[in-house]
């Protein structure tokens, strides 16, 4: 099967961090916490989501409270269209570039290795950043082929995502919304095995085999959605446990995603739930995770199905030719 990563041939422009608990001067203890991936990089354990947050003032008045308030994580992509605004807000909040963790996804209709490279490119000028932490291919297929067979194609665009690695403008690469056939396929025949895969998590919606799979192969599972896209705020029995802790569905849904050792990236342009939502430094017990776990149906359907659609009407710019 896979290769495992490689440091070998890598100029390192990016550094190599050893941020030992370098601290938010945050109150909240999971901000200061990592995963590793199989590279050795660290991950702020929660990061802020930013889709359907547009470029301008809103989103980088969010994103500066956050950093402010111990964010050290944020998630973006091309087709989100504010990364210059996550650019400027990285680079105006005064914290070292050092300590924050930056991820942008390439457009998952680019399926061949040069248009890759210059959506990176892209990226990279609209970020303003010398380096990127994490650099995922969005999806295995176009939005508007989802479930088509494009596994041939991703490995070709995977020559590009190692080649972007090696270059040091990268310090980690991986894939999103992939499924084990995906993964597998790449995996075959690819040099630097992938790092990360964001998928849809939350409970009552866990992957369990794609979850299993990622994370005795060492790939770090990233989990989009948290709250469903707000879907799942209205749920009783995620309700009736938080009132157990004295806490919120916000809160026992994100706190229920890193107790599955996945990494949470909950999105919110409110101040009170960005603080809210990190606001997890307590443990549900065995039963109540074996209760969340029980949970089939806890979205309300519509709402689900209407985020659905707008991600396939979420049509990424055209790359640069
Ligand atoms: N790789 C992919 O294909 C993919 C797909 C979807 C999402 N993602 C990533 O995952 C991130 C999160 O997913 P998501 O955007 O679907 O949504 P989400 O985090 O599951 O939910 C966000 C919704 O919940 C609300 N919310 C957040 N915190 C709250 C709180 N404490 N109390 C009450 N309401 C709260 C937000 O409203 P307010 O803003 O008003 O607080 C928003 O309406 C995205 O932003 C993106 O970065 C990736």
């Amino acid at each position: 099967m896979a290769l495992l990563s490689t440091t070998s041939n890598i100029q390192i422009i990016a550094p190599q961090l050893e941020l030992e608990e370098q601290g938010s001067n945050s109150l909240m203890r999971i901000l200061d916490e990592y995963y590793r991936l199989e590279n050795g990089v660290k991950v702020p354990k929660i990061g802020l989501g930013t889709w359907q947050m547009p470029n301008g003032r809103a989103t980088y008045d969010a994103l500066s409270f956050a950093l402010a308030n111990g964010y050290r994580h944020i998630d973006t992509a091309h087709g989100y269209g504010n990364e210059p605004t996550v650019g400027s807000a990285v680079r105006d909040c005064g914290i070292d570039r050092r300590e924050i963790f930056v991820t942008s996804k390439l457009p998952p209709d680019i399926k061949d290795k040069e248009g890759a490279l210059l959506s990176f490119n892209s990226t990279m000028e609209e970020l303003g950043l010398e380096y990127l932490d994490l650099y995922l291919i969005h999806a295995p297929w176009p939005w508007d082929e989802v479930g088509h067979d494009f596994r041939l194609e991703n490995s070709r665009v995977w020559k590009a995502m190692e080649t972007i690695y090696r270059s040091g403008r990268c310090r980690a690469i991986g894939v999103s919304n992939f499924e084990i056939s995906d993964l597998t396929f790449l995996m075959e025949d690819c040099e630097i095995q992938p790092m990360v895969d964001q998928i849809r998590f939350y409970v009552g919606n866990t992957q369990e085999r794609i979850t299993h799979f990622c994370q005795e192969n060492n790939i770090l599972v990233e989990g989009f959605s948290p709250l469903a896209t707000g879907a799942i705020l209205g749920n009783k029995t995620i309700a009736a446990v938080a009132k157990k802790y004295d806490s919120t569905v916000p809160k026992i849904c994100i706190r229920y995603v890193l107790q599955k050792g996945v990494l949470p990236l909950p999105k919110s342009t409110h101040p009170e739930h960005i603080l809210q939502n990190v606001d997890v430094d307590f443990e549900i017990e065995t039963d109540d995770m074996v209760l969340l776990d029980s949970l089939k149906h806890t979205t309300r359907r519509g709402l689900v199905r209407k985020g659905l659609r707008m991600i396939a009407r979420s049509k990424p710019p055209c790359h640069e030719n």
